[in-house]
């Protein structure tokens, strides 16, 4: 079976506590368990992890080339500033995809670049946690394809 990683970003991990209004109510474990419902359903494996750090974020994304068939991420705040994050995704060959559970091109102007999402086959957003039900479905055509 194929293995994806979904990698979540800073303060991803205060999700329920943080915003709601923006981000929904649903925590990062809800999420997680329909991610991996769904993963279930489009024959794929996955892990789901969360970091706060800029670092670590980079090391997983560059362990994707080596142990996973795709990376679906939200990289979070990083989205519009790490330069150095696009440059780890851009080194990736396997399917890539950039969510958001808000609709970034709504929002404050600084949302409304994203630097990462220049090094990924395609961006979902404005869905709330359902945009990480469409990304895993858009990975597994991509991947099985
Ligand atoms: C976010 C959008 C980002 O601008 C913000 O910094 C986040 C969450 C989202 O999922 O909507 O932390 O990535």
């Amino acid at each position: 079976m194929k293995k994806i990683l979904i990698l979540n970003g800073p303060n991803l991990n205060l999700l329920g506590n943080r915003e709601n209004e923006l981000y929904g109510n649903e925590s990062l474990n809800e999420i997680e368990l329909q991610c991996n419902n769904k993963c279930k359903d489009t024959k794929l494996n996955c892990d789901f992890i969360q970091s706060n750090n800029e670092g670590e974020l980079i090391s997983l994304i560059q362990s994707v080339e080596e142990k996973y068939d795709g990376l679906i991420i939200n990289p979070a705040a990083f989205t519009h500033t790490s330069i150095a994050m696009l440059d780890s995704l851009r080194s990736v060959s396997k399917p890539k995809i950039e969510i958001h559970l808000s609709n970034i091109y709504n929002r404050e102007e600084y949302r409304k670049k994203s630097i990462t999402a220049e090094a990924v086959n395609g961006l979902i957003c404005g869905f709330g946690a359902i945009s990480y039900i469409l990304a895993i479905e858009a990975i597994g055509k991509l991947i099985y394809k």
